[in-house]
């Protein structure tokens, strides 16, 4: 799946992604700034946040109860459609997603 990372700067950054990768670990491997990854993914850090693209964030769900409580601590501002981007998994419904990364 192909997966967009739009930066505060008005740079893009675009990906294939291997599904089952989580969107944090993508990001990571193709050295998305600002999105950091810093707990490996277990929901402890808040540092890749995302907010996904408006057109997509039916498609990428909610967060859940524990991602939720995260996302009240994140460096930048939280959206109504912020998620932290180690719990979005690389699916094939998702290629084409567009991803905002806010400004820390
Ligand atoms: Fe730490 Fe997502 S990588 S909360």
């Amino acid at each position: 799946m192909r997966v967009t990372w739009k930066l505060a700067d008005g740079r893009e950054i675009a990906a294939e992604v291997a599904p089952g990768l989580s969107l944090m670990e993508a990001a990571v491997a193709n050295n998305v700034p600002g999105v950091i990854g810093e707990c490996g993914g277990c929901l402890s850090c808040a540092t890749c946040h995302v907010v996904v693209d408006p057109a997509w964030s039916d498609r990428t769900g909610a967060p859940g109860e524990f991602e939720d409580a995260m996302l009240d601590i994140t460096a930048a501002e939280r959206q109504p459609a912020s998620r932290l981007s180690c719990q979005i998994e690389a699916h094939p419904d998702l290629d084409g997603l567009v991803l905002h990364v806010p400004e820390a």
